[in-house]
C-alpha cells in the first residue's frame, strides 16, 4: 500500500469530545456542546478569513472598539459569529468579547457557562495574509442556572476555567484546548470540513532559545526587563516575533520559547488583556508544563476588577519564565523606568 494510503484518517473532533465525555459519567454534555459550537463558529471564521481578499472584507470598519482600536471588518464578522454561535447553542448565558463594551446577556437564562472571547486576535495582520486566531475561556456561572447573567459570573479568577482555547489561522487552521487533562491540537481539513486530533496530549519544552517581543517598544520597558533581553542577545537567542499573540504562543508552544508583554511607560498594565487573551494561555501553558505571569503574580490567580482589564504577560517554557521573574526582581539593577 502507498504511505498516504497506509496513514490512518484520524480521530475527529467531536469523536474525541464524545470519547472524553465518556470518561465522567456525572457529564450532562453541556461543555462538549459548547466546545462543538466554538468548533463550528471558527470554521466559519475560517472561511471568511480565507477568502477575505476576494469579498471586500478587509480593512478597517470605521470604528473604534472599547480599547480605543479600531475594529477592522473582520474582528466585526468574528465577533457576530462566535456570539451568534454561542447564542444558538443556549449552553452559555453570558458572554464578554473584546469588540463589545458590556456584558452580554444571550437570553438563555438556563445556560450554565459563561465565555470570555478575543474574536480575532493579530487584527494587524488580517490585511497582510499572516496568521490570526480567536482565544476563548469558559467558566461554570457563579449565579443560579434560570437566572439573568451577572458581572460576577464572568469576573472569576483564570484558576476557576473549565476549558480554555485558541483557534489558529495559520498555513494550517488549527484548534488546540484543554478541559484540565492536557492540551490536545486538532488540525482542519478543510476538504472534509472537519478538524482532527493531531497534536494529542501537547507539552512545552522547559527551555528553548527563542524570545518573542515587541522590542520597538524598549524605550519604555523598566530596566529589568531590558536587562533580560540583554541575556538573551548574549546567550544568542533567536527573536520571533509576529504580533499575533495566538501565533507567537503557539510556536513557542511547540518549539520552547518565552513571549513577553510587560509594562510600558505608557500602559503600565502592558497591552493584553486579562479575561480573553491571558487567562486561557496561561491555563493552556500549565497544562502543557510551562508557566505564565505578570512578572510576580501567577496569572490564574489574578482577581479581575473589570471585564476589559490589561495585566503585563510573561508565558513559556518554565526555565525560562523563572529567568525573567529573577530579572524583575533583582534589587541591585537601577530602579524601574516605570
Ligand atoms: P487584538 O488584535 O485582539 O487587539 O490583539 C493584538 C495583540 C496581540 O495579538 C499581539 O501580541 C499584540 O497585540 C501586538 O501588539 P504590538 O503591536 O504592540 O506588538
Ligand atoms: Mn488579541
Ligand atoms: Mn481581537
Amino acid at each position: 500500500m502507498n504511505e498516504q494510503l497506509a496513514a490512518p484518517v484520524g480521530t475527529a473532533l467531536d469523536r474525541f469530545i464524545h470519547q472524553k465525555q465518556e470518561q465522567f459519567p456525572f457529564a450532562t454534555g453541556e461543555l462538549s456542546q459548547l466546545l462543538r459550537d466554538i468548533a463550528l463558529a471558527g470554521k466559519i471564521v475560517n472561511r471568511e478569513i480565507n477568502r477575505a481578499g476576494l469579498i471586500n472584507i478587509t480593512g478597517s470598519h470605521g470604528i473604534q472598539n472599547v480599547q480605543g482600536e479600531e475594529q477592522q471588518k473582520l474582528d466585526v464578522i468574528a465577533n457576530v459569529r462566535f456570539i451568534r454561535a454561542l447564542r444558538n447553542g443556549g449552553e452559555v448565558c453570558g458572554i464578554i468579547s473584546e469588540e463589545e463594551d458590556e456584558l452580554i446577556d444571550t437570553g438563555k437564562p438556563e445556560g450554565k457557562y459563561v465565555v470570555a472571547i478575543d474574536p480575532l486576535d493579530g487584527s494587524s495582520n488580517i490585511d497582510v495574509n499572516v496568521s490570526i486566531g480567536t482565544i476563548f475561556s469558559i467558566y461554570r456561572r457563579l449565579s443560579e442556572q434560570g437566572t439573568p447573567v451577572q458581572e460576577r459570573d464572568v469576573l472569576q479568577v483564570g484558576n476557576k476555567q473549565v476549558a480554555a482555547g485558541y483557534l489558529l489561522y495559520g498555513s494550517s487552521t488549527m484548534l488546540v484546548y484543554t478541559t484540565g487533562y492536557g492540551v490536545h491540537g486538532f488540525t482542519y481539513e478543510p476538504s472534509l470540513g472537519e478538524f482532527f486530533l493531531s497534536h494529542p496530549n501537547m507539552t512545552i519544552p522547559t527551555s528553548s532559545n527563542i524570545y518573542s517581543c515587541n522590542e520597538g517598544n524598549s524605550r519604555e520597558f523598566p530596566a529589568e526587563v531590558n536587562a533580560y533581553l540583554d541575556y538573551c542577545k548574549d546567550k544568542k537567542y533567536s527573536a520571533r516575533y509576529i504580533g499575533s499573540l495566538v501565533a507567537d504562543f503557539h510556536r513557542n508552544l511547540l518549539k520552547g520559547g518565552i513571549y513577553l508583554y510587560p509594562s510600558t511607560k505608557k500602559a503600565p498594565q502592558g497591552k493584553l488583556r486579562l479575561m480573553y487573551e491571558c487567562n486561557a494561555l496561561a491555563y493552556i501553558v500549565e497544562q502543557a508544563g510551562g508557566k505564565a505571569t505578570d512578572g510576580s503574580r501567577r496569572i490564574l490567580d489574578i482577581e479581575p476588577t473589570e471585564l476589559h482589564e490589561r495585566c503585563p504577560l510573561y508565558i513559556g517554557s518554565e526555565e525560562m519564565v523563572d529567568k525573567v521573574e529573577e530579572f524583575l526582581h533583582k534589587e541591585q539593577l537601577e530602579p524601574s523606568l516605570v
